[in-house]
């Protein structure tokens, strides 16, 4: 159990009224909270205070060999007005993965998870309630030492910040088209692809760009070898319904484990579907639609909850997916899994949904 010092904020900000517009990612809460780790010496120093810049030498480890770590979850108020989070069991322990690559210190599962509570608790009245809206949480852990050798930092500084955000694509759950990248890759297995760190996202911007450039709201890598299997998409893991079966890629050590499909996984297989965890070649998947078994396909990802693709560019070739329309199987886990995030629907596995004051 970490002791929480909190400092409380004598200038509250204005928060957004409700029907304002968020965007994602773009407004902060009143706290944040912050914990120090010296080598030999451990976690100390837990704390919530007033959300403001943070001092560090510009000689700071992060900045040079980027050896960070970064989740992402969400928090909802429920109908009952308590805050709830989903699974943040699955964050900690994936950001543990993420540690672990990069050498650096794991955070114990409770600690994370009583660190995320506490700051969300702090600012709960933050948690908007317009539809399709949350307090999107970003836990984040740097390398802080004061040198520029190429080694893992003794100290590091792991914080959690709170953004109020509405959809994380600005067409909300409309289907969104999406760029088959052939030139660029963006992880290859023994690399950091399965961790949550900067550097895969450093990596993807140049195609991200590309994409948007060309009227594409984000990228679908292909395997950095072969470049012929699909992986996953900028800030989403892939699934398709193909011949009425659910296929997804199998996690290869390349792809972020995605705490959305794992929960997808689940319900599909509920729901009575056959899911799939298979390597999945783009052309099996060109094939699929001009024989026209490629019957929906959609991301899954914590900001972007499910997300509709209707259309997937590969080459020379657009492809219009489900006639650019949300599919039936997309609907229904939109709202089954934003059911059971803010307790509309009962949550059947009974530890999904955690009460932030629990
Ligand atoms: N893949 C990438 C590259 C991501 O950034 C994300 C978002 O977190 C996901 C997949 C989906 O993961 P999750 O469902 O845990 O948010
Ligand atoms: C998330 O879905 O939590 C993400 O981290 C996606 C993105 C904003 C990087």
């Amino acid at each position: 159990m970490l002791e929480i010092k909190i400092e409380r904020t004598k200038n509250p900000a204005q928060k957004p009224a409700p029907g304002a517009p968020l965007g994602f990612g773009k407004i902060f809460t009143d706290h944040m909270f912050l914990m120090n780790y010296t080598e030999g010496k451990g976690w100390h120093d837990a704390r919530i205070v007033p959300y403001e810049p943070i001092s560090l030498y510009p000689s700071a480890m992060v900045f040079h060999y980027g050896q960070e770590m970064f989740e992402g979850l969400k928090a909802y108020k429920g109908a009952d007005g308590k805050a709830y989070l989903f699974r943040p069991d699955m964050n900690a322990k994936r950001a543990n993965a993420s540690n672990d690559r990069l050498c650096m210190p794991e955070l114990p599962v409770e600690d994370f998870v009583q660190a995320v509570k506490a700051v969300v608790s702090v600012d709960q009245d933050w948690i908007p309630s317009d539809p399709g809206t949350s307090l999107y949480i970003r836990p984040f852990m740097i390398a802080t030492d004061e040198f520029l050798g190429v080694a893992p930092s003794k100290t590091y500084l792991f914080m959690v910040i709170l953004s109020p955000s509405g959809a994380y694509y600005e067409s909300g759950l409309a289907p969104v088209g999406i760029w088959i990248e052939d030139e660029f890759v963006r992880a290859v297995r023994g690399g950091i692809g399965f961790a949550k760190t900067g550097g895969n996202y450093a990596a993807s911007l140049i195609a991200q760009v590309k994409a948007h450039d060309e009227g594409f709201s984000q990228v679908l890598w292909l395997d950095g070898v072969e470049r012929k299997y699909i992986e996953e998409v900028g800030a989403m893991n892939i699934f398709f319904k193909i011949d009425g079966k659910v296929v997804t890629p199998a996690l290869s050590g390349s792809i972020l484990p995605g705490i959305t499909r794992d929960s997808v996984i689940t319900l599909c297989r509920d729901f009575g579907y056959e899911v799939e965890e298979r390597k999945i070649s783009v052309d099996e998947l060109v094939a699929a639609q001009k024989e026209g078994r490629l019957e929906e396909c959609f991301g899954t990802g914590t900001a972007a909850v499910i997300s509709p693709v209707g259309k997937l560019r590969y080459g020379d070739e657009v492809m219009t997916i489900g006639g650019g329309e949300i599919g039936p199987l997309s609907q229904k886990l939109y709202d089954t899994v934003t059911g059971i995030q803010t307790g509309r629907l009962d949550d059947p596995y009974g530890n999904w949904r955690v009460c932030v004051d629990a």
